[in-house]
């Protein structure tokens, strides 16, 4: 099929809310409690992937729920430059994709890592893709190979060009076994998005099952589509021709949640977060009791504080439903609250810990090991990478200028400019804004003093 090359430029001008994307810093004057109800934003990695999914069918899909932040206003982007028709009001989204014009999703590779996902669907909507190769970032190498790996046993015959993999897939789509050496995923998504309009039927083995891919797999069902969840981490997929429009309801932001509940343990505040699901977070609610935080699990959310002094504890990152790699660096600050020693090994990046240095340079004792320090079992091990710490509490910290290097690592460090005596300056906020909805506006009705300041 030949498909007309489409500006990529004259569409990705076209930004509802560019001011998301935008650059600035925020001043931040810390050292209160902060206290109050906060409502969380639908999930970023369940929306974006949710937009993509909705290129596998021409008719209209509508979105609720849906962050307004700078991940989904890439995405949104992307989806323009490939053909979407998208309509807008709040968090509501309407998406309709009648024709894929352009199987370019290689423009913005610089943002994010979504465009690996577009493989999938453009394959089977169009039978061609081009994709950027996405390097690896501040927090690890982030190879792509179990999705290449994946979508080749589907039918894909792929290439690499000079900054870019072609995709093609000559006879179409078919059903194959897949087998995923770990749970990533990314290429459980890329797997799941190529299978449910392939020939015949899916077997994947190994599958992640993050709360996030069970939304998506939810709304590709509600779109005709046939997925099964098997037990130990197995997923059964029977190809169908033809997907529909679809009704969703985006689920909350599970790490929105965190970070909040982290906020009001280490700060000594008291939040109510509003529909934070108990389910999605057991295993953080077990490190909260552990280190001697409180919650309290309502029809409206779940609420946060601490009665007495916190603890140190052990902790390891692990794929869902472990404790998520992204809970990691805002539950370091609480353990910079906490009296004596804590123990964090994670296990899911190999190079996790980079924004501690910004943290000791505030007050923090934190060391990083390359060693194993955990039982779980661990691809790192006696590789070298830094990806144990020991957090030495309890440290009161100080205000500083901060660039953030990367969206967990900018939430850890606001929340440590929070809750740290003096004036902190956080630089590179655009990274905060990619994934936290008007994050400045929700922490000042909690009693934040924060200011946002637009430009260099
Ligand atoms: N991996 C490979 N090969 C692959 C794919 C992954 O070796 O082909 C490895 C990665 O290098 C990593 C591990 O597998 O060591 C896990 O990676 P995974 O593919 O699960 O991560 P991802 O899909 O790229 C998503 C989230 C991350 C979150 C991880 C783990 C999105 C957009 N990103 O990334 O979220 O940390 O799953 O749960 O959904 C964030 O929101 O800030 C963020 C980084």
């Amino acid at each position: 099929m030949k498909i007309k090359n489409s500006s990529v430029k004259a569409k990705t001008a076209n930004l509802k809310n560019p001011s998301i994307t935008q650059r600035g810093k925020f001043i931040v004057q810390g050292g209160q409690p902060l206290a109050g109800e906060i409502q969380l934003a639908g999930s970023k990695n369940a929306a974006t992937k949710m937009l993509v999914a909705s290129l596998l069918t021409e008719e209209e899909c509508v979105l609720e729920n849906f962050p307004e932040i700078g991940d989904t206003e890439t995405v949104k982007e992307l989806c323009r430059s490939l053909g979407s028709q998208i309509n807008e009001k709040g968090s509501f989204l309407k998406i309709k994709t009648p024709k894929i014009e352009n199987v370019e999703s290689f423009a913005l590779r610089y943002r994010n890592r979504i465009p690996i996902l577009t493989l999938g669907p453009l394959l089977a909507r169009v039978g061609e893709a081009k994709v950027p190769i996405v390097g690896g970032d501040k927090i690890g190498s982030r190879p792509v190979d179990f999705h290449l790996k994946a979508l080749e046993s589907l039918g894909a015959v792929i290439t690499i060009e000079k900054d870019y993999y072609r995709a093609t897939a000559p006879y179409g789509l078919h059903g194959a076994n897949i087998i995923f050496a770990y749970p990533s995923v990314g290429a459980t998504e890329n797997a799941v998005l190529a299978a449910v309009l392939a020939k015949g039927k899916t077997f994947i083995r190994g599958a992640a099952v993050e709360p996030e891919l069970i939304d998506l797999i939810k709304m590709l069902q509600k779109m005709g589509a046939i997925i099964e969840l098997g037990a130990n981490r197995q997923i059964y997929i029977s190809g169908v021709e033809k997907l529909s429009g679809v009704h969703h309801w985006v689920i909350p932001d599970r790490n929105e949640a965190v970070s909040f509940a982290c906020l009001a343990l280490a700060s000594g505040g008291n939040i109510l977060i509003k529909d934070a699901i108990q389910d999605h977070l057991i295993t953080f609610l077990n490190a909260v009791r552990r280190c001697g935080g409180n919650y309290e699990v309502k029809e409206e959310g779940i609420r946060f504080w601490r009665s007495k002094e916190l603890a140190g504890l052990e902790l390891e990152t692990d794929t869902h439903p472990g404790f998520m790699t992204d809970w990691q660096q805002p539950m370091t600050i609480v353990l910079t609250q906490a009296q004596g020693i804590s123990v964090i090994h994670e296990t899911v990046y190999e190079d996790r810990f980079g924004y501690t240095k910004d943290l000791n340079l505030m007050g923090a004792r934190i060391t990083v090991f390359s060693k194993c320090l955990g039982e779980l079992p661990c691809r790192f091990k006696n590789r070298g990478f830094p990806h144990s710490a020991v957090v030495d509490g309890k440290t009161p910290l100080k205000g500083t200028k901060i660039k953030v290097p990367d969206l967990r690592a900018g939430i850890a460090h606001l929340i440590a400019a929070l809750i740290a005596e003096g004036e902190s300056i956080i630089e590179g906020i655009e990274e905060i804004d990619r994934g936290y909805e008007k994050i400045d506006e929700r922490l000042k009705n909690l009693g934040a003093d924060i200011l946002r300041i637009k430009g260099n």
